[in-house]
Parts: structure tokens; sequence; C-alpha cells
């Protein structure tokens, strides 16, 4: 089993790697929670597929089990849905001893770790993630939360969990559609620090996905050790997010997050490129690999709605706004950028290859 260790100095806590290891989710948690009463959460689609068999695993080794389930997108990731797990996990007499078991992909592990980071002050906490997307990048790490109407994960907690199970076996029936959002988030690794996983996606990326999995949450484990909460270089896990959150919002969050990070992967090299932070082979190298995984690479949100929204994200600070700049393949950069100039270089990241390196003596 492959095993990756995240140590923020406050805690550590072991990621699991193997197909098939959610059967196993009773035993694993048993060693790091001990044997307890739990609330597991998931939403309607996965608890149609794989509830029973964690059910199965965890009431085998002796854990006592309620379960609450929401529906199913990001949507859902909303504070009357907080509400009702909370209400879920007091009904329930969950106590501080006991444990939540988030069984989903990102949306269920963001919403069922902030319950869990709130609710008597902290509870136990395991995240069995069951897209590629929340096992390579949101159940790791501790970053929780719900969305509010300011924008997306706008009310949370950084809350680390006590383990991360992820099962490869879950992706191979994923949607297609599922599976390729997660496929920008493993892009995006890729281009922030690993050149060589980015050449391992030309090749068949199904037969790797285990290495693939193992590669980006080194880099995330790495990132969390040097940065737990998000003040600097883990800012880099940021790299087509802040575009990508923008687009989510404008579009009521019906663009799925992979397809929005998508996008602002491409805006964000776009831009470096303008700014002669990277070359146009570059930019070229990231759009093609964001086409390849049948990501989109535009938007045909408006400029102006699309600054509000950057403008509301919960990154900015009140004089500028932090952006991740590809300098190459497996190297990025943070540019603070003033919101003053973010207007254009909104501009700038849409117009694709209208730019003309005219626009740079504005970022002189
Ligand atoms: N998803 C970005 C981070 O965990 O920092």
């Amino acid at each position: 089993m492959k095993n990756v260790i995240v140590d923020t100095g406050r805690k550590r806590y072991p990621i699991y790697i193997k197909a098939g290891a959610s059967d196993a989710t009773g035993s694993l948690a048993a060693e790091i929670t001990g044997i307890t009463k739990a609330l597991l959460i998931t939403d309607d689609n996965v608890d149609r597929m794989y509830s029973r068999r964690i059910i199965d695993s965890l009431e085998g080794e002796g854990f006592s089990l309620s379960k609450c389930v929401i529906l199913n997108g990001e949507g859902s990731k909303n504070i009357e849905n907080y509400i009702k797990i909370l209400t879920a996990l007091s009904k329930n007499k969950i106590s501080r001893n006991d444990t939540v078991f988030a069984l989903g992909g990102g949306m269920v592990g963001d919403i069922a770790g902030f319950a869990a980071a709130t609710y008597l002050r902290g509870i136990r906490f395991v995240q069995i993630p069951t897209t590629l997307l929340a096992m390579v990048d949101s159940s790791a790490g501790g970053k929780t939360a719900i969305n509010f109407d300011s924008g997306k994960n706008q009310i949370g907690a950084f809350f680390q969990p006590d383990l991360v199970i992820c099962d490869p076996d879950f992706i191979s029936s994923l949607p297609d559609e599922i599976f390729r959002d997660g496929c920008a988030e493993v892009i995006k690794y890729g281009v922030i620090a690993d050149g060589r996983l980015f050449k391992m996606l030309k090749g068949p990326a199904m037969r790797q996905m285990e290495g693939i999995i193992e590669r980006c949450l080194m880099i995330k484990s790495r990132l969390v050790y040097e940065d737990e909460f998000d003040l600097g270089r883990r800012q880099l896990l940021n790299f087509g997010h802040t575009f990508g959150h923008a687009i989510e919002k404008c579009s009521n969050y019906s663009v799925t997050h992979g397809k929005a990070v998508a996008v602002g992967m491409v805006m964000a090299a776009a831009a470096a490129e303008v700014l002669g932070i990277c070359s146009s082979d570059c930019y070229r190298d990231i759009k093609e690999m964001v086409s390849a995984f049948g990501l989109p690479c535009k938007t045909d949100i408006a400029e102006g709605e699309l600054f509000d929204a950057m403008f509301s994200d919960k990154k900015r600070s009140l004089k500028e706004i932090t952006l991740v700049l590809p300098e190459e393949i497996g190297r990025c950069i943070l540019k603070k950028i003033p919101v003053a100039e973010l207007g254009s270089f909104v501009r700038f990241a849409m117009k694709d290859k209208e730019m003309t390196s005219a626009y740079r003596s504005c970022f002189s």
C-alpha cells in the first residue's frame, strides 16, 4: 500500500493509496481513531453505490454507525446542509471521542470536514474520497468549508483529518466528466511542481493511477508542511483557481470545479506569456494538455463579471491579489497584482492569442 504522510508540525496523519483500500476502512480507521460511534456523511449518488461496502467494513470492525445523506452537487455545500449535518451529529449523540467519516467527492469532504471542525470544537475526521479530484486535492491538507452568498468556500476552517483512504477503484466507475474534472487538478500539480508527472499524463493515465495520485499528494504534503495556513507557498496550489473560482461563481456553479480550473490555468498561462514570465511553448503545452483531457480552455463569461467575482474571492487583500503564474512546466511563481491592474490582467488572460507584447508595458 502506498502511503503519504502529511505532517503540519501540529498534526501528522497518513494517506493510504491502494486499489481496494476502502474495503479495509474499518481496520485502517480503528488503528487511528479507535473503535467509536460514528456518523457517515455522503451524497445520494455515492450512497447508492458505495455506502453499504463502507458501513459493512466499519460495522464489521465494531464501529456503531449512523448516516447522513445530502444531495449531490456543489450547490449542496451550503449552510442548510451544514445545519442538517450538525443536527444529525447532535441527534445521534456523537461525542468528542467519536468520528465523522466523509465518503464522497470534494463537496462532501469539505462540508463534512467543516462540520467535524466546528461540532464540539472539533471531533475525529476520516476522509474517504471517491473522485480523483478529492483524492489528489481536497481530501488532504485540511481546508474545509461551505459556500456563501459572497462566493465559494467563504465560511470554513483549517482542520486536518486523522486519516485519508484513497481507493483508486472508485475512479473506474466515475462518469467521464467527473474523472476529467480530477485530471485538471492533476495537470495543475504537473505545472506547479513536477514536470515528470506532466509527461506521465501524456501516457495512459488510468494504468498509472496509484503512482499519479501518490506524486500529487507528495507535492501537496510538502506544501502543507511548509505553509499549513496558506499564507505563502501553499498558494501555488491555487494555480488556475483564482480565475476558476470566479468562473464557478459566475456560472452559479453549473461549470464544475475542474473545468473552471482548466480554463483558469490556460488564462493564467496566457497572461504569463504576455508578461514574458513563461515561453509560448509553455503556454501551448498547458493548453494542449488541458484540451487532450477534454477540458475547456475558454469561458464566455464577460470580463467585467469575472473581475467582480475575482474581487470578492477570499484570497484578495485590500490592495493586491496573488496569482500563480507558470515560469515553465514544473515551476510556478506567486505574483502579487495590484487590484488597480487586475482588470487589465483579466483582459490579457482572456484575449488568448490576440494578446501582443504591447500589453507588457502595463506591468513593467
Ligand atoms: N486546494 C488547495 C489547497 O488545499 O491549498
